[in-house]
């Protein structure tokens, strides 16, 4: 049976920064696509008129990506505004007379996770949640009992096939070429496991600091605001074993078998730093004790990658902005060749972002009378002119209800119980200059004499 679509698009936080950055350009691209033929109305409570919105919506626009003036004025056409408290009943008594002959809302809660009830019990009793669908913007809770405790808030009101928990990174082209590159190749699956696999790293590095979010960032730190999510969401692609098909349901399974084969962390095998300076930005406590680095070993628990250590690794203020994968097997039995084999030169690399890379590693022989040889690398790269932003990607999949792409109840908490043993003060904090590759503490969470894969900037292709 074919899933309708929703036929309205409310945004709560309309007049917020993640409005600003991304809601509208993706609103502008879904009109260009011909996706959002229907009323968009605003919600918050910043005392502005619809005019006033526009004007934000066209600078916001105008400074990501740039105004296509055909799509805006269809945009700024269908725009409402409601102004108002979300604790007010007429709050959503106005905003239903806006919805007019809308049947199914798409409810977009781009807020704090602290007004999730009051909004959803909100959309409830003025009857804008029948029919509706509801997207969540992460954080989905600060730990396994928050999270608990807010799916059960959601589903009072919404069944869970009609809630939709955001992560972006799943909206990435580079993270869905990930999971294509593993599935539609017959040559990985023979060496994706323990006996072929020496060890998985995965980077997500910044070269900028928390940007005026400190406030929020000193409520969350590294291991909440992208390790939780983005990083464990990557390593379920890596990981997880084929889907029986391709519908959503059989890629959530699969990803939940192997988000509940992830042994808890050790607060032990975790390193939390902080960048010198951290504590001196606006909105973050002058003793402030939480991690804009993390780095650490996570196991996952199943007959294909028992003994295989996941090293993961975050941080603010290091030297490149990227994200990046290497999946290092294990060197030939015998080194036949040269005398030594060099470490990390037979891999897979994936690289996240900016580019999108996919390389393996491998070693020829140099021309020449002696059998030495080189590291080379085979490379897939792709620099894709008109891609989607994963805003763009992920609105329009909620829209026509394909969950695809995001989070469900179960696998959220999974993470969770995942994360928890690290979270708050259980390890110190070591500071780190910024710059460089964080704490130098760091080094000991992967074995002896490996050390980290350190991404380097992208070669730029002739
Ligand atoms: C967000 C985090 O979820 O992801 C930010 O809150 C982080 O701290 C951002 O900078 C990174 O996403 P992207 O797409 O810019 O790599």
């Amino acid at each position: 049976m074919a899933i309708p679509s929703s036929d309205a698009f409310v945004f709560f936080g309309a007049t917020g920064d993640l409005a600003y950055k991304q809601i509208f350009p993706a609103l502008q691209a879904l009109t260009a696509g011909g996706e959002l033929d229907m009323p968009i109305i605003g919600v918050a409570k910043a005392g502005w008129s619809v005019e006033q919105l526009k004007e934000r919506a066209r600078d916001s626009i105008d400074k990501h990506g740039g105004v296509d003036e055909a799509a805006f004025a269809k945009l700024a056409e269908r725009l409402q505004y409601i102004d108002g408290d979300y604790a007010d009943a007429a709050t959503y008594q106005r905003l239903k007379q806006a919805l007019g002959e809308s049947k199914r809302p798409l409810h977009y809660l781009a807020i704090p996770p602290s007004l999730f009830p009051t909004v959803v019990q909100g959309l409830a009793k003025s009857g804008c949640a029948d029919q509706a669908r509801v997207v969540i913007e992460k954080p989905f809770g600060h730990d396994l009992p928050s999270a608990q405790a807010l799916n059960a808030t959601l589903h009072e009101v919404f069944p869970e096939n009609a809630i939709f928990r955001i992560d972006h990174y799943l909206g990435k082209e580079a993270v869905q070429n990930l999971q294509y590159f593993r599935f539609a190749n017959t040559f990985l699956e023979p060496v994706w496991n323990r006996n072929y696999v020496h060890s998985v790293q995965i980077t997500m590095a910044e070269s900028f600091g928390v940007q005026g979010r400190g406030a929020f960032y000193d409520e969350a730190g590294a291991l909440r605001d992208v390790v939780q999510n983005h990083l464990l969401q990557v390593i379920a692609l890596l990981a997880m074993d084929a889907p029986i098909g391709h519908d959503p349901e059989s890629m959530r399974a699969e990803k939940l078998r192997l988000f509940r084969a992830m042994r808890p962390l050790d607060p032990k095998q975790v390193v939390r730093g902080q960048f010198r300076g951290y504590r001196d930005e606006p909105g973050v406590a002058k003793d402030s004790q939480v991690e804009t680095y993390a780095a650490l070993c996570l196991h996952i628990d199943t007959w294909r990658w028992a003994g295989v250590p996941f090293y993961i690794r975050a941080g603010k203020c290091l030297p490149v902005t990227t994200t990046e994968v290497m999946v290092e097997l294990k060197p030939p039995p015998l080194a036949v060749f040269d005398a030594v084999e060099p470490r990390q030169s037979n891999y897979f690399r994936f690289r996240l972002s900016p580019e999108v890379v996919i390389s393996t590693g491998a070693r020829v022989k140099q021309p020449g009378d002696q059998m030495r040889g080189e590291a080379v690398e085979l490379i897939a790269r792709h620099r894709p002119q008109r891609e989607k932003s994963p805003y763009q990607r992920l609105l329009g999949d909620a829209l026509h209800g394909d969950s695809a792409l995001f989070t469900n109840d179960e696998a959220v908490e999974a993470a969770w119980a995942v994360i928890d043993p690290a979270l708050g003060n259980a390890e110190p904090i070591h500071e780190y200059e910024p710059g460089s590759w964080g704490p130098a503490a760091a080094d000991g969470v992967v074995s002896s004499g490996e050390g980290w894969h350190n991404p380097q900037p992208e070669a730029v292709q002739a």
